[in-house]
């Protein structure tokens, strides 16, 4: 791939407007100064912030909209008492959306026999009843708490949205694990968030197969009991049918729980206040152990709302699409409780882009006269290496806004997406933001009425409230076109209130870099401006790579690998690639009189599956050496690694221990190359 940084800086002077926005566009210095105005100071961010507050249902309204008083644990509209669930339903209801279809679902197209594809459509009232029946269940059979947190490992059907607003009606908290993370990887998260509960189904299709997760879950609930934590039941939620492990003391089914629970039931929606947690979502760090990311519910609602309305324009009559799975933080806010705050139509759907062929995505869109479409770069590069018809053959004319999310998108895979999708005359970006930041910050605001022109490849500008700066390693602001670490300047109301029972680590990861300086959060993201004031991402800056826009740390990696016994130390980098953004490549040392050979390559591949998932494992390159490139005081040189996996030049050898390991980790790249 060409430099990133080249590449986008060729695309600063390049704006473009759709025709159909050809009247309404921002002059750069009008947009500026309107910015600006949002973040003078404090009150100003309160101001922009509470207008948005303003438009949303609370039981009891703000005393005040900030306080900052004991940095950086912001908290947002303190004294304020809403629910994300009421937010879902009853108040969807009140404004008359009752009939109206929440979520379309489409599941796999498993069948050949010319059936149509399964469809499920939910209305606000069937979300209403089933959400308060599940509340009723939980609260009533199962003891669950206000406060207790609940495992989810759903794959996407709709009981997983239904459940995360069951659990937030009785002001309970989930933490959602993605389905295909290992049974390792769950069983950490399980103990972590001390669940007494895990939620699951049998099984799921994904390319025309049925994956077994139950099973996963029996490994995970092994691993918690012999760590000495017990999960008391596991509700099974039935989906493909195919046979499961059964334990009868533990297990249950879902359909068998709600047998004798009512229509009708009700569940008084618990008034949570503004600075409660209301979930939990586990993110790659820089060190092995993952963390909690913990989200408000007050600010968290907020800042869903606002950017509903700001970046994907949100109206009525939209049919949403955001292609992520819900076990990430994209899912969660984008998916579940951003759209259905704001009453719109969120489609979700089983499978994958691919199958049964790459037109899914595209007849999908005609299918339903999707409005507004959200996925991400790696997709759109995989969709690229088809030829065209397979998705101008179907009608999209239905799209007008198209984003992207995930990952920084090259300015060749934006043109094909404004170009396929979005027929030259849709807002197309690329919005940045984290897990950690709740919800996007950055884009071109069409629901301002008016937008920034767009650029190719580009972030596009912070959003009104928020304050980006791009810092050299010192603190000091670089100069546009260069690049430096992106950095937050003002709190924002989505941001995460601390590390799940680490306040330190908050303090240390987000806050810790420019600690001299104030309270800057650090992003961890590579970035630069242009002279119009545009946010552009290069990438990651720290040891966590983007492997197909899923987020996982380098640390995580390399420690499971040497959790093998044949292993006696890895180093992982990351490796860019076309498609996938990046790929692991994994140096790994083997211990005495072990030798390498292509079973050991499929062992070690298997482990890792075991322990992290399929997602890593199967793009993940394993090559062996006898040592790994260190500094005198032992500290293996990553960046060497990089550098040979990318075909670069090596920069200061200086503080190399040893020159011979360079030649061996070249020697290795070449046999996976
Ligand atoms: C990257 C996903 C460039 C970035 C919502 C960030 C992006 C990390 C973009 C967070 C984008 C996300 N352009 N890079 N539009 N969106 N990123 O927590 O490196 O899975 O720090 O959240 O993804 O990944 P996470």
């Amino acid at each position: 791939m060409a430099d990133p940084m080249e590449a986008m800086k060729k695309e600063f002077e390049n704006r473009i407007i759709p025709p159909s926005w050809k009247d309404r566009v921002w002059e750069i210095e009008d947009y500026r100064k309107f910015h600006e105005d949002t973040i003078k100071d404090k009150e100003s961010i309160e101001k922009w912030w509470e207008k948005w507050a303003n438009e949303i249902f609370w039981f009891r309204k703000w005393d005040r909209a900030l306080d900052d008083s004991n940095p950086p644990f912001y908290r947002w509209f303190v004294g304020g008492e809403t629910n994300l669930a009421y937010l879902c339903t009853d108040w969807q209801i009140e404004q008359g959306r009752k009939n109206k279809v929440a979520i379309i679902w489409e599941g796999e197209p498993v069948k050949e026999n010319g059936e149509p594809v399964e469809v499920r459509k939910l209305t606000y009232y069937d979300l209403y009843r089933e959400s308060n029946r599940i509340a009723a269940m939980l609260k009533d059979k199962l003891g669950v708490k206000k406060d207790e947190i609940l495992t989810f490992y759903l794959p996407m059907i709709p009981e997983l949205p239904l459940f995360m607003l069951g659990v937030q009606r009785i002001g309970a908290k989930h933490s959602i694990v993605f389905s295909g993370f290992s049974a390792q990887a769950l069983a950490v998260r399980i103990m972590d968030a001390g669940a007494r509960y895990v939620v699951t189904a049998d099984g799921v299709y994904r390319r025309g197969k049925v994956l077994n997760l139950k099973a996963i879950v029996d490994d995970a609930v092994k691993i918690c009991e012999q760590e000495g934590h017990k999960v008391e039941k596991v509700i099974v939620v039935k989906r493909a049918g195919n046979e499961i492990p059964w334990n009868d003391s533990r297990d249950v089914w879902f359909e068998d729980l709600m047998a004798d629970i009512g229509k009708n039931v009700k569940v008084e929606c618990e008034k949570m206040g503004s600075e409660d947690f209301s979930f939990i979502l586990y993110t790659s760090g820089t060190t092995g152990r993952p963390k909690g990311a913990q989200h408000s519910v007050g600010g968290y609602a907020v800042h869903l709302y606002t950017t509903m309305k700001l970046i994907f324009d949100i109206k009525d009559d939209d049919i949403f699409w955001c292609t992520a799975d819900i076990g990430w933080i994209t899912g969660h806010s984008y998916i579940v409780y951003g759209p259905l705050m704001c009453g719109a139509t969120t489609m979700m759907y089983e499978g994958a882009p691919d199958f049964p062929d790459v037109s899914r995505w595209a007849a999908m869109i005609e299918r339903y006269g999707v409005t507004i479409f959200y996925t991400a770069p790696t997709a759109i590069r995989m969709l690229m290496r088809f030829p065209e018809e397979n998705y101008t053959k179907y009608d999209m004319s239905t799209l007008r806004i198209i984003h992207s999310v995930g990952e920084p998108i090259n300015p060749e895979a934006w043109r094909w997406y404004y170009r396929v999708f979005g027929r030259e005359d849709v807002v197309c970006s690329s919005t940045w933001w984290m897990t950690e930041t709740g919800g996007m910050l950055t884009d071109h605001f069409p629901g301002l009425g008016k937008i920034i022109p767009l650029k190719p490849g580009t972030n596009g500008y912070p959003i009104p409230g928020v304050r980006m700066e791009v810092l050299d390693d010192e603190g000091n602001s670089v100069k546009p076109g260069e690049r430096g670490y992106l950095v937050i300047s003002t709190p924002w109301p989505g941001m995460l209130m601390t590390l799940f029972k680490d306040p330190n680590r908050f303090i240390d990861v987000y806050f810790g870099k420019y600690k001299s300086k104030g309270w800057y959060y650090y992003t961890g993201d590579f970035a630069m401006f242009d002279e119009d004031g545009y946010v552009w991402v290069l990438g990651r800056a720290d040891d966590i790579l983007k492997v197909a826009g899923h987020r996982i740390g380098t640390a995580e990696i390399e420690s499971a690998m040497v959790s093998h016994p044949d292993v006696a130390e890895a180093a992982c980098v990351g490796k860019s690639d076309p498609v996938k953004g990046e790929i692991p490549i994994i140096y790994v040392v083997l211990r005495e009189g072990v030798e390498p050979s292509p079973d050991m390559v499929n062992e070690l591949k298997k482990h890792l599956r075991a322990t992290l998932g399929p997602v890593v494992a199967s793009d993940a390159v394993i090559t062996f050496v006898n040592t790994l490139p260190k500094t005198r005081s032992g500290k293996i040189m990553r960046r060497l690694l990089r550098a040979v996996a990318e075909g670069k030049e090596l920069g200061d050898v200086t503080t190399l221990e040893s020159e011979v390991a360079v030649e061996e980790a070249k020697k290795a790249y070449e046999m996976v190359k």
